[in-house]
């Protein structure tokens, strides 16, 4: 595992979108994996700066988003969809046609999670998957299980996972319990991953995330079985690995 570490979330922001416009300059047509929450803003909003002002180009570049909440269509405000419709997709040259999502309106989302992961097959696999980390931590929505899921997949929400993304919903009980999620195979499968992780609640995540022992009570730590990992940390989500 590699490590760049920033004194803050702006820097650890700008170090990641860097990064991801690296990847898309040496390949045009990459296939990227997508995390929404609070964390990768700042890096899609440092994408969209380096596409507006360096004129990096995404005409040819491929997506595939981690997750959606089931039962909200992608104009619902608090889908992911619409997440990166807002923060990334409408801001920049991406083609329509090159945007992949699990559907969560699908009427037989088991389908569904059957369609996406060969659509992935398809363009031959994720070359660069970008991750941030659940406080639990939880990669997509692979919660802390007995087993996990290697290929996507329906899920329900853990509690801690509901309450911590209540912040987006009028109220709690507006969050979805469920969800559709690529498994922990879909990521793993991936050429490169990188992880972002900001704040003082992710350091416990991002000590299980390294600390040599991979448990299924911790589905990050399975990153530590992949040849190729980057964790962009700011200083307080580094504090433990750290010491
Ligand atoms: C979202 C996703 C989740 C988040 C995680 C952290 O697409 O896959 O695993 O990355 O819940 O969320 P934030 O960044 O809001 O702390």
């Amino acid at each position: 595992m590699k490590y760049v570490i920033s004194s803050t979330y702006d820097e650890m922001s700008i170090e990641a979108a860097k990064y991801v416009a690296d990847a898309i300059k040496a390949k045009p047509d990459i296939v990227l994996g997508l995390p929404t929450g609070g964390t990768p803003v700042g890096m899609y909003k440092e994408l969209v700066r380096l596409h507006k002002e360096e004129g990096l180009d995404f005409s040819k570049v491929r997506t595939f988003n981690l997750d959606e909440y089931l039962g909200l269509d992608s104009d619902h405000p608090q889908s992911y969809r619409y997440f990166m419709e807002t923060n990334l997709f409408s801001h920049v040259n991406i083609k329509k046609e090159n945007i992949h999502f699990l559907s969560g309106i699908a009427e037989d989302p088991n389908e569904e999670c059957l369609r996406y992961e060969k659509a992935i097959a398809d363009v031959g696999g994720i070359d660069l998957m970008i991750l941030g980390i659940g406080t639990n931590g939880h990669i997509g929505f692979n919660e802390p299980a007995n087993c996990l899921q290697a290929n996507s997949h329906l899920v329900a929400l853990a509690q801690s996972t509901i309450e911590a993304n209540a912040r987006f919903f009028e109220k709690k009980e507006d969050v979805p319990t469920r969800a559709v999620t690529m498994g922990v195979g879909s990521i793993l499968r991936s050429k490169e991953i990188i992880l972002l992780a900001s704040g003082k609640s992710k350091q416990d995540a991002i000590y299980g995330t390294t600390n040599g022992v991979v448990t299924l009570d911790l589905p990050a730590s399975l990153l530590q079985l992949h040849r190729d990992v980057t964790l962009f940390l700011d200083e307080e989500a580094a504090a433990k690995i750290k010491k």
